[in-house]
């Protein structure tokens, strides 16, 4: 297939990417590291990143709305951060020993969430998902799980079916059917069926994003959260909200804060380790007691066994403290979140200039696009439209919208969408505004429009 306008610029610009891709795809398959890096013919390699831009290998600069996979509400490289790092990984990378950074890290986490009695630190998110999961299995004594279609939890075999394939069961290539089958997916938009399965009393869990799929993509109904934590409760299932991205988001303490909904257990990652890598569970002493040596023997019960090299290590200690403590009066929250609202509006004011009939939406410092063909009912209506409308559009537009924004110097993620950080200024917000309205023009001069 010969390479159209975009994809011709594309490579016209990024040529050390191109050179870079070709070693990669010799030794990792596709050439990446994450899935969401796979762009064809090459993704950009990047060198060097500061506030809310990065850098590629051919130099070229980019507004950054990927933000470190949500890691970075203080933008990239922030100054207290980095020297709370830098001088941690001048006293030691691993000590094998407990380290007072650990508590002072586990300490903000339980002032500031408001589920969060107790803390275990991991390496990851899906980590955190997966001890959530196994935390309220040893708690309830049950097996099933129930989770949300496109809600994401990490990569593991519970949590794979469900988020981009196999809404409806089965078997996700490389798990075993036995495992699959322990979890449920539903439509958070039939509640119905939500509430006529944890009736059955049968789940041991039920997790979802609280802010809706893929942080507020696909929106939950108004109320829906306060009804999960209702029907859950009575069934004795253990709610969990996975706030691995709204989780210091939000708000300081999260879509809990905010909502004055409570779960049982909070899976928190990205923030939480200000851009170092890092995850932790919190919530429910009686939960976390399944962790606990001295309750575990009271209780006469098992206790869950948790190794990890990683769980808590130095330098993500130091890095969670420091972010921990810039956000905890919710400065960075409401800066980023004042952005964000003045790039939905500049964007959708661009479509409507256009008569483009896609939608920018999303909540705190989030941003979305929807390329579904179909919004010409308005006023837009997540319900309607549900999880198969939100996530529709003509194939190969969402590429080629990603890449025509990176020629015009603006990553966005492949959603396609973003996270805005409190390193965002108003200036980067009005060159976005015109990068969105120049790519465009070259969608448009594509046919892609
Ligand atoms: C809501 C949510 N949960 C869990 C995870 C998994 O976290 P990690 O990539 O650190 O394993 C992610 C990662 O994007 C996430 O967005």
């Amino acid at each position: 297939m010969t390479a159209g306008l975009i994809e011709t610029l594309y490579a016209a610009r990024t040529a050390r990417s191109a050179e870079l891709a070709v070693r990669a795809r010799a030794v990792l398959p596709s050439g990446i590291v994450h899935d969401s890096r796979h762009l064809t013919p090459h993704p950009v390699y990047a060198t060097h990143a500061a506030g809310a831009q990065k850098w590629d290998a051919d130099g070229n600069r980019y507004i950054d709305y990927f933000g470190g996979h949500g890691a970075l509400l203080l933008g990239h490289n922030p100054p207290a951060v980095m020297q709370a790092v830098a001088a941690q990984m001048a006293k030691g990378t691993h000590f094998a020993a407990c380290h007072e950074a650990e508590i002072a890290w586990a300490e903000a986490i339980v002032a500031m969430v408001p589920s969060a009695e107790k803390v275990r630190f991991h390496a990851s998110g899906s980590e955190a998902t997966q001890m959530a999961l196994r935390l309220a299995r040893a708690f309830t004594g049950r097996d099933r799980v129930l989770r949300f279609h496109a809600h994401y939890h990490g990569w593991q075999d519970d949590m794979t079916a469900g988020y981009a394939s196999h809404f409806n069961g089965g078997t996700v290539i490389g798990v075993p059917a036995a495992v699959a089958a322990q979890t449920v997916a539903l439509d958070p938009y039939e509640a119905a069926g939500v509430e006529a399965a944890l009736r059955t009393k049968d789940f041991a869990a039920v997790i979802l994003e609280p802010l809706g799929a893929c942080t507020g993509k696909i929106p939950l109904e108004t109320g829906f959260l306060e009804r999960l934590r209702d029907w859950s409760r009575a069934a004795g299932t253990v709610l969990i909200f996975d706030e691995v991205i709204t989780g210091f988001r939000v708000a300081p303490g999260g879509v809990q804060e905010k909502t004055g909904v409570i779960p049982d257990l909070t899976t928190l990652a990205k923030i939480v380790a200000g851009g170092q890598p890092g995850g932790a569970v919190a919530g429910r002493a009686e939960i976390l007691g399944g962790l606990d040596f001295a309750a575990a023997e009271r209780a006469g019960r098992q206790k869950i066994y948790h190794p990890g090299t990683f769980n808590a290590a130095p330098a993500s200690a130091a890095a969670g403290v420091a972010t921990l403590a810039a956000i905890r009066g919710g400065a960075p929250n409401r800066a980023a979140d004042a952005l964000a609202e003045d790039l939905r509006r500049g964007l959708a004011g661009v479509l409507a200039a256009r008569g483009v009939p896609w939608h920018v939406y999303g909540e705190a410092s989030a941003f979305h696009l929807c390329l579904a063909p179909d919004l010409a009912a308005r006023p837009f209506d997540p319900q309607r439209l549900g999880r198969a409308g939100l996530q529709a559009q003509p194939p190969g537009l969402a590429r080629l919208l990603r890449m025509a924004m990176l020629v015009n110097g603006v990553d966005l993620s492949g959603w396609p969408g973003g996270l805005l950080s409190a390193a965002h200024t108003p200036e980067d917000i009005a060159e976005t505004v015109a990068a969105f309205d120049a790519s465009l023009d070259l969608l448009q001069e594509e046919g892609m429009l």
